[in-house]
């Protein structure tokens, strides 16, 4: 059992990982106000894999890339501006000042950021993380943070997960 009004969920393979993104999305559309959310586990967690279930969501078609090299992929969706960060790659905060985050981080839209630790201007921003974990082969999945964003989100999750 978890703590009142958290989640665990398990994550069995990759369509699941999608699948998890594609109920956020639903919980999350439209943006109507600016949303900042870190997607944070080690390296191969299922971070991007999470984004694309979501970004699929929201109705974006063709190839979905992992931003490991851009840094950042914006994508327009029919709820709003999604941009997706990766972060791993950033060797200096100071290269935030190239992606244009002033540009949309105080607008309506949903901003992803995988490797959120990397800035902490950025970090101390988010309005909750979405926390993904190996569990053998497998993966589990939780939401951390105290804010009202994060406690609307676990109101309105189940607390465990069927895909
Ligand atoms: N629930 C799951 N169970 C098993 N494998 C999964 C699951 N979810 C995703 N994967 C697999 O994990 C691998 C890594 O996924 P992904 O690239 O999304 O990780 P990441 O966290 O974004 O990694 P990085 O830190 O390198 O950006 C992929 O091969 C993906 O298919
Ligand atoms: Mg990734």
């Amino acid at each position: 059992m978890g703590q009142p009004g958290s989640l665990s969920w398990q994550l069995a393979n990759e369509r699941q990982t999608e699948a998890a993104g594609a109920l956020l999305a639903d919980r999350l559309a439209p943006f109507t106000e600016p949303l900042l959310l870190g997607l944070t586990g080690p390296l191969g967690a299922g971070k991007t894999t999470l984004a694309r279930g979501l970004l699929k969501a929201l109705g974006v078609s063709g190839r979905i890339k992992s931003p490991t090299y851009t840094l950042i992929e914006p994508y327009e969706t029919t709820s709003g501006p999604v941009h997706h960060l990766d972060l791993y790659r950033l060797d200096h905060p100071g290269e935030l000042e190239f992606l244009g985050l002033t540009d949309f981080l105080d607008e309506p839209g949903l901003v992803l950021v995988e490797w959120p630790a990397k800035a902490p201007v950025l970090m101390k921003r988010l309005d909750f993380e979405i926390v993904l974990a190996f569990s053998g082969e497998r993966r589990t999945l939780r939401i951390d943070g105290s804010g009202k964003a994060a406690s609307h989100m676990l109101a309105s999750l189940p607390a465990s997960f069927s895909a």
